[in-house]
């Protein structure tokens, strides 16, 4: 037989039909709006063996994928249907306070069967996606996470043309083999590394296929939406692939990825390639400890590629304001761990703070009572933040509605040099340094994107005016 037909014949059998991705559908367009969203029970289908009772942005997972143009305004209908009370949060987009989705700071919690409208004008193009902001570990865990798409505008567009445009959301599922929950945070776990999940998915489907046509430019958009696990991609070795966005953020040099790229929770990461003729490759996404994990997906290209050359392009550069070093205040922020101050079985039994930023554990808030900030910032001024993580953790640190330019590390070279984030990956005892122009007033959230550590204290937020 073969070797083509003997491989598409194991694939087959390996694989049901409805594994072939993508399974993402677009949200409906209702008059007046761009989309009309809701937020609701949804019935998950992410084990083999039992269907799982959970959540989903128009009751499905994968969630919608939102588009957006750079520079045009969206109007989003958010409808909730939970029957709890929530938000959604657009993580990495530049927008104003009003409409960055965290309860008291920006809006009133959005209360079952209320609905609310958010409108906005992305600046930037890229990979971002979004969340709420209300109970987390519960609705993003149980599946309200989706990715959010800003385009640049149609002529710049055009030139850039690919082929395929892929969104793969990671994310691991608390559930047993028949779909019933499994506990999604445990003390013990909190105060680690988190609690980690068991089944892990791409777009909810587990070592997934993915087709592409030979010759094709590709373009893969990695999204961690875990609550915990951080991923290292490794792409296969006879793929000439290219990274050319981090984070949502476009890179001045689309550059080989030689290592796995590691991603914690929140974080993006787009590669682009043409497809090679007919191969089946495996693109590994390995878990912490850097062991060949459970996860991973299957490209598989069909038919030969033309003759007709195509080249991977570097996307238009992001309009970030550029922080000015020289006169910038610096910062000092240290991400550490409670236990290291009171002993870690009294914590176990207490109230369950175990991570503290500059001394601080993150009180919660409500109408009536809103913590002081971490720290003020003068409008228009530029920062460097330094960001001392003294645990033995990794800590995915995001900063809401600014974008961070990341400077160095005591630990490794930043490559690329100063690209931007809104994640910045801190592992264990590293210090990274980064900067940025306080350009957007409000109350904007900072905390690690690992969800338990948020909850049990690693969460601020910073003060613009
Ligand atoms: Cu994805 Cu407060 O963020
Ligand atoms: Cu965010
Ligand atoms: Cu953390």
């Amino acid at each position: 037989m073969p070797l083509s037909r003997r491989r598409f014949l194991t694939s087959a059998l390996l694989l049901p039909a409805s594994a072939l991705l993508p399974r993402i559908s677009l949200a409906s367009p209702e008059a007046g709006f761009d989309y009309v969203l809701t937020a609701q029970q949804a019935t998950l289908n992410i084990t083999a063996e039992g269907a799982t009772d959970g959540f989903g942005f128009d009751g499905q997972f994968p969630a919608p994928v939102l588009h957006a143009t750079q520079g045009k305004k969206i109007r989003i209908k958010f409808i909730n249907l939970l029957t709890q009370p929530t938000t959604i949060h657009w993580h990495g987009l530049r927008i104003p306070i009003e409409m960055d989705g965290v309860p008291f700071l920006s809006q009133p919690p959005i209360k079952p069967g209320e609905f609310y409208i958010y409108e906005f004008t992305p600046p930037d193009a890229g990979t971002f996606w979004y969340h709420p902001h209300v109970n987390s570990l519960e609705q993003l865990g149980k599946g309200l996470v989706g990715a959010f798409i800003v385009n640049e505008p149609k002529k710049q567009r055009q030139q850039l043309a690919f082929d395929q445009d892929i969104p793969l959301l990671l994310k691991n599922w608390h559930l047993d083999d028949q779909g019933q929950w499994l506990p999604l945070s445990t003390p013990r776990q909190s105060a680690r590394m988190g609690t980690p999940g068991r089944i892990e998915t791409i777009n909810g489907l587990q070592a997934p296929q993915i087709k592409v046509k030979a010759g094709s430019l590709v373009r893969l958009r990695f999204l961690n939406v875990d609550n915990t696990v951080m991923y290292r991609i490794v792409l296969p070795k006879g793929l000439d692939a290219k990274v050319i966005a981090i984070d949502g953020n476009a890179v001045s040099t689309p550059f080989t990825l030689k290592e796995a790229w590691a991603m914690g929770p929140g974080m993006r990461l787009d590669i682009a390639f043409i497809a090679p003729s007919a191969a089946e490759q495996v693109i590994e996404i390995k878990n912490r400890q850097g062991k060949l994990n459970f996860n991973f997906f299957t490209l598989i290209t069909e038919g030969e590629a033309s003759q007709q050359a195509k080249i991977i392009p570097t996307l238009p550069a992001s309009v970030i304001p550029v922080p000015d070093l020289k006169n910038a205040k610096k910062i000092n922020f240290t991400f550490e761990w409670e236990g290291a101050i009171t002993p870690a079985d009294k914590l176990l039994k207490g109230k369950h703070d175990f991570w503290i930023i500059n001394k601080r554990a993150w009180e919660g808030m409500n109408k009536q009572s809103i913590p002081a900030p971490l720290v003020k910032l003068e409008l228009g001024k530029s920062y460097i933040f330094n960001l001392r993580n003294v645990t033995q953790y990794h800590h995915p640190i995001h900063l809401h509605g600014h974008t961070w330019t990341v400077l160095k590390s005591n630990k490794r070279d930043i490559h690329p040099q100063e690209y931007h984030t809104d994640t910045v990956l801190l592992g264990k005892n590293e210090t990274v340094q980064v900067a940025f122009v306080a350009d957007n007033p409000g109350r904007w959230m900072y905390h690690c994107h690992v969800i338990e550590h948020m909850k049990t204290g690693l969460m601020g937020y910073i003060e613009v005016s």
